[in-house]
């Protein structure tokens, strides 16, 4: 006889199966990287220096997540490793189109009142479903992502007012894009975890759209002292680098004037994203945050040490000094000039060392470990963006030489002022440090 009744399956457990979450995974996967690209493509038009070094901290989190989705997809689908956007389409073009915001403003408006909650509330609908048993190894890193990307949202909402005293005038066109990106959302369905609504229409570009262009002249906070050239020594030879108390401030002030890395880092992030693919912008979006850490590494030994920002001069002749160019230049800049001191750094920490500097050596050997990375991703990816160029025959090194003329240019550029200015700051900056380091010293006796 013909068997006709079964043990029952409709447990909760079987909520997910395993097609539909390799499928899932891998729209967070392509969520995750289009906000990634538009948060690291925005960094140098943003003004605030607090979410000019927080956000690469937030995007490399981001492509940790990223990362872990799309190994995920693969062992799902084993033995394919196919990453196809497929249906995910319609939400993903959308995704992607947020990028070609107005505004610094409006993009972050969107990024945070949009976008991060959409993702986040996809995940937790996620969380609630999957199966421990059948898909333990996604929940660590998708529990891990939800309380990320809260306190992601925390951080930004924190940020956004900010945003909106750099540009108040933005503030308008900033909250209709935002609402634009949300209708379209919901049109969608959202980011969610059912088959994503597509209509059979075209694709339409969200209203507002102004195709992306990269900040060709960074935004600077102006709480600090903008001084394009950040200490005398960049255009005066004769101006000592300098020793003791010299050589703390110039160290801290080089270390927060790596401002222009972390916007560098975030401009090639997204000018090469497409063409040299996931690996890289996993090692991008690490560059940009380790940049970020030596910029707020300055900053916050010159806060502790009792200097204000106003106090503290904000440069931008290297990323200047790339001002239109082709972005492999700016891929040249970082890799080149940030890690071109690092023989000059055990120096320093021994220095550090003498002068019972305890926190400049700590912050200049862990700096010391990151540009070692820098330096392997500099290599690998300038080599491998110049072989995809056709350009194999090209010697990095011609790219250095370039890199170093711009520089000079800009450097040449500077005008007597530009020379009296940042004079003016480093002397001020030198003789606070005195008296700082003489009421320090009578406190310690
Ligand atoms: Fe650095
Ligand atoms: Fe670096």
């Amino acid at each position: 006889m013909e068997q006709t009744n079964y043990l029952s399956g409709a447990q909760s457990r079987a909520r997910l199966m395993r097609y539909d979450t390799a499928v899932i995974l891998k729209r967070f996967f392509f969520c995750e990287r289009a906000l990634i690209l538009g948060q690291a493509g925005w960094l140098a038009a943003i003004a605030p220096l607090e979410l000019k070094t927080t956000l690469p901290r937030l995007f490399w989190q981001d492509a940790m997540t990223a990362d872990a989705q799309r190994s995920r997809v693969f062992e799902l689908r084993y033995p394919s490793r196919l990453l196809a956007v497929d249906d995910e389409q319609p939400l993903v073009q959308l995704m992607e189109d947020t990028l070609n915001a107005p505004s610094a403003l409006a993009y972050f408006w969107a990024l945070t009142e949009v976008l991060k909650p959409a993702l986040l509330q996809a995940y937790q609908a996620y969380l609630q479903m999957a199966d421990a048993l059948g898909d333990g190894p996604s929940l660590r890193f998708m529990q891990l992502a939800a309380r990320e990307l809260a306190e992601h949202l925390a951080t930004l909402r924190a940020n956004l007012p900010l945003l909106i005293e750099a540009d108040p005038a933005g503030q308008p066109a900033a909250e209709a894009w935002a609402a634009g990106v949300r209708r379209r959302l919901e049109q969608l369905g959202g980011v969610g975890l059912d088959p994503v609504e597509a209509s059979s229409a075209a694709y339409e570009p969200l209203p507002g759209r102004v195709p992306f262009a990269l900040a060709q002249t960074p935004a600077r906070d102006s709480r600090f002292t903008y001084a394009r050239y950040y200490w005398p020594d960049v255009i005066d030879r004769a101006y000592p680098y300098g020793e003791g108390l010299s050589l703390q401030v110039r160290s801290a002030v080089s270390h927060i004037n790596e401002v222009w890395a972390v916007e560098t880092g975030g401009a090639i992030l997204q000018a090469f994203a497409d063409a040299l693919g996931w690996e890289y912008i996993l090692d991008a979006a690490r560059w940009t945050y380790d940049e970020s850490r030596h910029c707020r590494m300055g900053w916050q030994r010159l806060t502790d040490w009792g200097f204000a920002p106003a106090e503290i001069p904000l440069g931008s002749y290297i990323y200047d000094a790339a001002f239109g160019q082709d972005p492999v230049y700016r891929l040249g800049m970082l890799y080149f000039f940030e890690t071109k001191n690092i023989r000059r750094k055990p120096e320093r920490v021994k220095k550090f060392i003498s002068y019972g500097d305890e926190v400049s050596r700590h912050d200049m050997d862990f700096d010391w470990a990151d540009e070692t990375i820098h330096a392997a991703y500099g290599t690998h990816w300038l080599t491998r963006l110049l072989e995809l160029r056709g350009d194999a025959a090209t010697d990095p090194q011609v790219i250095r030489a370039r890199c170093g003329e711009l520089v000079d240019q800009v450097v040449q550029a500077a005008t007597p002022a530009d020379k009296a200015h940042i004079r003016r700051l480093a002397d001020a900056m030198l003789a606070k440090a005195q008296r700082l380091a003489a009421t320090s010293s009578e406190a310690a006796a």
